[in-house]
């Protein structure tokens, strides 16, 4: 018996030995482990024998079954670590110390502009002021002046939610807020009202070359004591000149917008050929760049201060324009497209 114990025993380190994948030694685990394997055979030949040799033979059996059970087991594990180090050795080198390639974020052509409009308005003492891009109807609309049903609504059709707020059109919006919290320091403490709000505006338009459902503005009041046309359009001449690091002449034209009286649409004289007229400013000298006016006395009113007192002047500058005019951006989509080609090619000064 144990002669064949012993051929069982070569025949199967033969066969291990020369097994090289999971299958093979799957089909080797079964040739003699399995329900017909050869050491289950032998098991099977326990009966023709006396209850001594049964004991001895037994324990041999198991001894056989164990050597076999872990040399399988043991050769498993090689397998698999062989074919995990050719998986390793046939992947692409990868240096782990080498410093990483990262390309070098920009600024969006807008915050170039937005933060060079800040430093120079801040610098002539104008408080920058954040808001809310879901304001309600009344900050929109009713508090600038603009009542249900007026035309001047049509102009600036938005997005609503569900409870009746909007998104703001635009950022006149912000006024009346602005307004109330300054009145009490403009009143109590003679200090004027001079604040600039930049903000995201949206509103319910087919989108092209030249217009987007979501632009940029910035907004700006100044309310004071004999506050004039003249501070309105000193305030601008100098704030352009620094964005465009020229000269700029202005001039005003009468325009209508239902919270200023009078008011205005501001032009520069043409960036590219200066007044002289080009296919740019089609040949007339002037680019159409700011509305702005009086602060209507009803506006004043609804923000808490006295227009008998109190005189002020509002601009509302189309930053997004501002930035096309700026960089030469041709079409308005780029800007909120996410294409990093178009969108990285602008540094700030
Ligand atoms: N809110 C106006 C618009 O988006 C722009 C505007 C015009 C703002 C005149 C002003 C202003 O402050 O005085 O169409």
């Amino acid at each position: 018996m144990s002669e064949k114990m012993n051929e069982i025993r070569q025949a199967f380190s033969e066969k291990l030995r020369n097994a090289l994948n999971a299958q093979a030694l799957e089909e080797i685990r079964i040739e003699y482990l399995g329900k017909k394997g050869a050491v289950t055979g032998l098991m099977k030949t326990m009966k023709d024998l006396s209850n001594e040799e049964k004991k001895s033979f037994g324990q041999q059996v198991n001894v056989l079954k164990n050597e076999i059970t872990e040399a399988i087991a043991k050769k498993v594990e090689q397998i698999k670590q062989k074919e995990l180090e050719i998986e390793i050795n046939s992947m692409p080198e990868f240096d782990v110390s080498a410093p990483p390639v990262l390309e070098r974020g920009s600024y969006h052509p807008i915050t170039l502009v937005q933060r060079e409009c800040e430093r120079i308005f801040s610098s002539m003492g104008f408080n920058i002021e954040d808001y809310s891009e879901i304001v309600t109807d009344y900050e929109c609309f009713e508090a600038v002046n603009i009542p249900k049903h007026h035309p001047a609504r049509d102009m600036q059709d938005t997005y609503y939610l569900t409870n009746g707020q909007l998104l703001k059109s635009h950022t006149s919006a912000a006024q009346n807020a602005i307004y109330r919290k300054y009145r009490k320091a403009l009143v109590e403490e003679g200090k004027p009202i001079k604040a600039i709000f930049p903000g995201r505006c949206f509103r319910n338009e087919a989108t092209d070359a030249c217009h987007e459902n979501t632009f940029f503005q910035m907004e700006g009041v100044m309310v004071d004591r004999n506050i004039s046309i003249s501070n309105l359009i000193f305030f601008m001449k100098t704030m352009l000149s620094e964005v465009f690091q020229k000269d700029i002449k202005v001039r005003l034209r009468p325009g209508f917008f239902p919270f200023v009286e009078p008011g205005f649409e501001l032009d520069i004289s043409c960036l590219i050929c200066g007044g002289e007229g080009c296919p740019s400013c089609k040949q007339s000298g002037w680019l159409e760049l700011c509305p702005c006016g009086m602060i209507h006395p009803e506006v004043l009113r609804a923000g808490g201060i006295d227009p008998e007192e109190y005189t002020g002047f509002a601009f509302g500058l189309g930053m997004t324009r501002l930035a096309m005019m700026k960089y030469g951006i041709k079409d308005i989509r780029d800007l909120n497209s996410g294409n990093l080609k178009s969108l990285s090619q602008f540094t700030a000064e």
